[in-house]
């Protein structure tokens, strides 16, 4: 008879780079950046040539997104009003690169709480929204790392990456073709925002996190089994970074804001919200899970308000902090780490039996979901 598998999620873990900003922080920073701008371009603004820059503000930002703060792995490069943009000293090829270094030290602690061997990891994804090289491979720097033989790979399907990254470990486990996968998602975010600009410049945050999907049979009490998970994509330009190795060479590459992270929030919003929702209600019709009994849902971490709505429209009334806890106020948008985030720092006290949600949504558009349930 043929054997059947089961993927589960073994362990998980979590990199926070030491340094936070907070949003009084951020702001003095752009504010000092809009004065300086302001009075650099004072002749032109005057003749009607060119729009004078508004200052941000904190109350808009907490108030918009929810947002209150964000870890970054170089503050000071940030808020400096001369640079405002993250500046890590470039590595030589012998020496680890950073999103490898990030991810190395999440995914170790995912081993260790799964009590697994590197040694017996079978594959390694890389699923992040930016790679900082196109290649080789991050995902096979890590596995290199971390000393696991087998085969690794990068993935990116933006803020929807960790999630379409635990489907194809998932995939693999079910397939025979692995027992044991890393999901690695090292964002460092910081890189591709445009600090420079008053609507998005609080949005994102670094971090890295590691799931561990393994087959039952191998996989540490306790651990969540993967009920089901589905993916859904939509082609949208309302999230879009145009930066590409096909511009590199392009003289208005440099400094363009549509080489960095560019949205229409208002309509992501609106589009999104409905989309992810009825996604949710259908795949929980379809693993015939009672939605109004989702013990917990660990969504994206994009949009205090979005999540709101979108966890009324599947539990059936507002949800409180212990239904859908929120990292965005201390994380910001971690991009497809954000739901991984929620779910390491919000699991440990589930009871055997209890289900749960882990969704991504964002650009493409694209959207994630990982029914899970704990197993004693
Ligand atoms: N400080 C002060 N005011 C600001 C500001 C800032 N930093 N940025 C924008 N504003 C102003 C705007 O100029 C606008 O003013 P007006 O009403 O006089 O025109 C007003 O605030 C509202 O701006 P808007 O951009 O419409 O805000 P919003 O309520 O849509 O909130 C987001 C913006 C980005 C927080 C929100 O749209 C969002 O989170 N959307 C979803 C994004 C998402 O999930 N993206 C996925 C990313 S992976």
């Amino acid at each position: 008879m043929k054997p059947t598998y089961h993927p589960v999620i073994s362990a998980t873990g979590l990199y926070t780079p030491a340094e936070s900003i907070s949003n009084a922080e951020l702001v003095e920073s752009f504010n000092a950046f809009v004065v300086r701008h302001n009075s650099a371009n004072s002749a032109a603004i005057e003749a009607g040539e060119m729009e004078a820059l508004q200052p941000s503000s904190v109350e808009f930002i907490e108030k918009a997104s929810g947002i209150k703060a964000r870890y970054v792995m170089s503050k000071d490069s940030v808020l400096d009003p001369s640079t405002m943009e993250p500046r890590m000293a470039e590595r030589g090829d012998d020496e680890m690169s950073i999103m490898a270094e990030i991810g190395i030290k999440a995914a170790e602690q995912a081993l260790e709480r799964a009590g697994r061997d590197a040694a017996d990891v079978d594959a390694v994804l890389c699923a992040a929204s930016n790679m900082q090289r196109p290649y080789p491979a991050m995902a096979i720097e890590i596995q290199q790392g971390l000393g696991i033989e087998g085969f690794a790979f990068d993935m990116n399907v933006a803020c929807s990456s960790a999630t379409f990254g635990i489907q194809t470990a998932a995939d693999y486990v079910r397939a025979g073709n692995a027992k044991s996968v890393l999901v690695v998602s090292p964002e460092i975010t910081s890189g591709h925002l445009n600090w420079r600009d008053r609507d998005s410049h609080f949005i994102f945050g670094d971090v890295a996190t590691a799931v561990l999907v393994e087959d039952s049979s191998i996989a540490p009490r306790p651990h969540w089994d993967i009920v089901g998970t589905k993916l859904k994509t939509v082609f949208s330009n309302n999230i879009r970074n145009n930066f590409g190795f096909l511009n590199r060479a392009a003289p208005e590459t440099k400094d363009a804001p549509d080489k960095l992270f560019v949205q229409e929030g208002r309509k992501v919003f609106k589009e999104v919200v409905p989309m992810v929702s009825a996604l949710i209600l259908e795949e929980a019709e379809r693993l015939q899970i009672d939605p109004l009994k989702l013990r917990r849902l660990w969504l994206h971490q994009a949009n205090a308000g979005m999540n709101r709505l979108i966890a009324q429209r599947v539990l059936g009334h507002e949800a409180n902090d212990d239904e859908s806890p929120t990292v965005l106020d201390t994380y910001g948008n971690t991009s497809s780490a954000g739901s991984i985030i929620a779910f390491h720092l919000n699991s440990d006290d589930l009871d055997a039996g209890d289900e749960g949600l882990i969704c991504s949504f964002g650009a493409g558009y694209s959207v994630g979901t990982v029914f899970v349930k704990r197993h004693a």
